[in-house]
C-alpha cells in the first residue's frame, strides 16, 4: 500500500482557540454590522481569512529571531538574505520591503507611468490598486476557463498568449512590463504554467518587454508544476523554482505566505540601473536598503523561511491539507473551484445559492452564513470586493461570486478541516432556508469591503 502523506512536521507549542456557541455568534456577527473583517479575532474559531502572515514559523526561524543583526547600514541579517534570494531565485539585486504591496508601490514608482497598460493574469488587487493609483490600467489576460468553475484544466493560472499578443500589438508602445502572478491568487490559487512562463518571456521578447513576477505563492505554484506538468516530475522544487525566475526581469514578493513569516517582502532585479532607480524610492517609503521595513531579526527569518518554504516535504503537507479540505467539501456536495487551489478553497457561492440575486450579495450571505454555523472566517471575493464603477458608482457583479476558505502554513491540523468542511456542509444542507441576502447601510469610497456595514433584507 502506499503510505499516505504525513505532516514533516511536529508541534512544540500550541496556542488555544475558543468554541463559541451559535448564540453568541449571531450576536458578534451583527455587532459587527455582517462584515467579518470587523469580527474580533477571539470571537473566531477556525481562521481561513487568509493564509498571508498567519502561517506558523519553524523552530529553526524562531532561532534566526534571535541572532538578528539590527544595525542600520550592512547587517549581516541583509546578506543572510541576498544570498537566499540569490541562490534560490537569482537575483543579483534585491530590496527589502515590509511586505508585499511595498514592494509594488516601489517598483511600480519607477516602471509605471500614467496612460500605462499593464497586461499579466489576473492582478491582485493591491497590485491593480498600485497601477490604478498612478493613471494606469491592468487587463487580464488569463485564460477562460479559468472563470469557470467547473472546468478542470491543470494551469487555470495562464495567461491566454493571443490575449496578451493583442494588447501588445494594440498597444505595445503604452507596456511597461508584463506581470505574472504565481499563484493565481484571484483566479482561485491556480497555477502557471513553466511553459506558459516560457511563452510569456518569448513575447516579452519579441516585443522588448520587461517580465515581473508577482510571487507571493512561488514555491506552490512550482509544487504544481513538478506534479502536472509533463517532464518536470523529476525535477526538484529547487530547479523548477531556478527554470520558473529565469523567465522574470523582476519580481515582487510577499514573504507572508510562501516565505513563512509574518510579515516581509521584498524585490527581486536583475538590472543594476533599475536596482539604482528603485533604491530611491525604496529609502523614500520604506527604509535604507539594507533593512527597507523589516527588522534585521525578520530579514533572517525570511531568509531560512525561503529554504523552507521550497522544501517538497513542506509543500506537499501544505497542499495536501488544501486538497484534503476540498476533497472533504465536495463529498458534501459542496460546489468549488477545481482542480483545488494551492492556498485555498473557493466555493462557488452562485452554484450555492442561485435563489439569491446579484444585488444581494451572495458570496458574503454564504460566509456569513459559515461564520454563524460553525465560528469559520473566510473571506469574500465577489461583488463586495469589486467595489462600484468609479464612473457609474455601480456595483460591478464580478464573473464569480466566491468564498474563499485560505489554510494558513502548518497552523490547523486536519482535524480542523473536517470540521471547517462539516460547518459548510451543514449550511449546504440548510441552503433553500436561506432566501435573502445582505443591502449595504455604509461603504468607503474604495476598498470598500474591508468596512462595508451591511444589514439582512
Ligand atoms: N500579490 C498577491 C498574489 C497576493 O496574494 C498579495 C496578498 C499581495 C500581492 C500583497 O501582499 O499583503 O504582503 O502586501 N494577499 C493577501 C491575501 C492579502 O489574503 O491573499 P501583502
Amino acid at each position: 500500500m502506499k503510505l499516505p502523506y504525513a505532516e514533516s512536521f511536529r508541534i512544540k507549542m500550541v496556542e488555544h482557540i475558543h468554541r463559541s456557541t451559535k448564540k453568541e455568534r449571531l450576536k458578534w456577527i451583527k455587532e459587527a454590522n455582517y462584515n467579518l473583517f470587523s469580527l474580533k479575532s477571539d470571537h473566531v474559531f477556525i481562521d481561513l481569512l487568509t493564509d498571508s502572515g498567519t502561517g506558523a514559523m519553524s523552530d529553526k526561524q524562531w532561532s534566526e529571531m534571535m541572532i538578528g543583526d539590527e544595525s542600520y547600514a550592512g547587517a549581516t541579517s541583509y546578506y543572510k538574505l541576498k544570498n537566499a534570494i540569490k541562490d534560490l531565485l537569482g537575483f543579483e539585486y534585491f530590496l527589502p520591503t515590509h511586505q508585499g504591496r511595498a514592494a509594488e508601490n516601489v517598483l511600480f514608482s519607477v516602471l509605471v507611468k500614467e496612460g500605462n497598460i499593464v497586461p499579466g493574469n489576473s492582478h491582485f488587487d493591491t497590485t491593480k490598486g498600485h497601477i490604478e493609483f498612478r493613471k494606469a490600467r491592468a487587463v487580464d489576460c488569463t485564460i477562460d476557463e479559468a472563470f469557470d468553475t467547473t472546468i478542470q484544466h491543470p494551469f487555470k493560472g495562464n495567461v491566454d498568449i493571443n490575449k496578451l499578443e493583442k494588447v501588445l500589438i494594440d498597444n505595445g508602445d503604452k507596456v511597461p512590463f508584463i506581470i505574472m502572478t504565481v499563484t493565481n491568487n484571484t483566479a482561485g490559487g491556480q497555477p502557471v504554467s513553466l511553459q506558459n512562463l516560457r511563452d510569456v518571456r518569448a513575447l516579452a521578447d519579441k516585443y522588448g518587454k520587461k517580465v515581473v513576477f508577482d510571487s507571493a505563492r512561488f514555491a506552490e505554484n512550482a509544487y504544481f508544476i513538478k506534479t502536472r506538468e509533463e517532464g518536470c516530475a523529476d525535477m526538484s522544487i529547487k530547479e523548477i523554482v531556478e527554470q520558473m525566475f529565469v523567465n522574470a526581469d523582476a519580481m515582487t514578493m510577499s514573504a507572508k505566505k510562501d516565505a513563512i513569516v509574518n510579515m516581509g517582502g521584498f524585490i527581486g532585479i536583475r538590472d543594476e540601473k533599475l536596482f539604482q532607480d528603485a533604491s530611491v524610492f525604496n529609502i523614500v517609503f520604506e527604509g535604507f536598503i539594507t533593512y527597507g521595513g523589516m527588522s534585521g531579526r525578520d530579514m533572517n527569518a525570511l531568509a531560512q523561511g525561503l529554504y523552507e518554504g521550497t522544501e517538497y516535504a513542506v509543500l506537499e503537507n501544505r497542499i495536501e491539507q488544501v486538497a484534503f479540505l476540498g476533497r472533504k467539501l465536495v463529498e458534501y456536495g459542496v460546489p468549488v473551484q477545481e482542480p483545488f487551489g494551492g492556498h485555498a478553497i473557493f466555493i462557488d457561492a452562485k452554484r450555492f445559492l442561485p435563489n439569491l440575486a446579484k444585488e444581494e450579495y451572495i458570496a458574503q450571505t454564504l460566509a456569513v452564513e459559515l461564520f454563524i454555523e460553525g465560528g469559520v472566517r473566510g473571506v469574500e471575493i465577489g461583488t463586495l470586493l469589486a467595489d462600484r464603477d468609479p464612473d457609474t458608482r455601480l456595483d460591478r457583479f464580478p464573473k464569480l461570486e466566491l468564498v474563499r476558505l485560505a489554510v494558513p502554513r502548518r497552523t490547523y491540523t486536519n482535524n480542523h478541516m473536517e470540521y471547517v468542511a462539516a460547518a459548510m456542509g451543514n449550511v449546504y444542507a440548510r441552503r433553500n432556508e436561506i432566501k435573502r441576502g445582505f443591502k449595504i447601510i455604509k461603504e468607503a469610497p474604495i476598498m470598500r469591503h474591508f468596512t462595508v456595514e451591511l444589514d439582512r433584507l
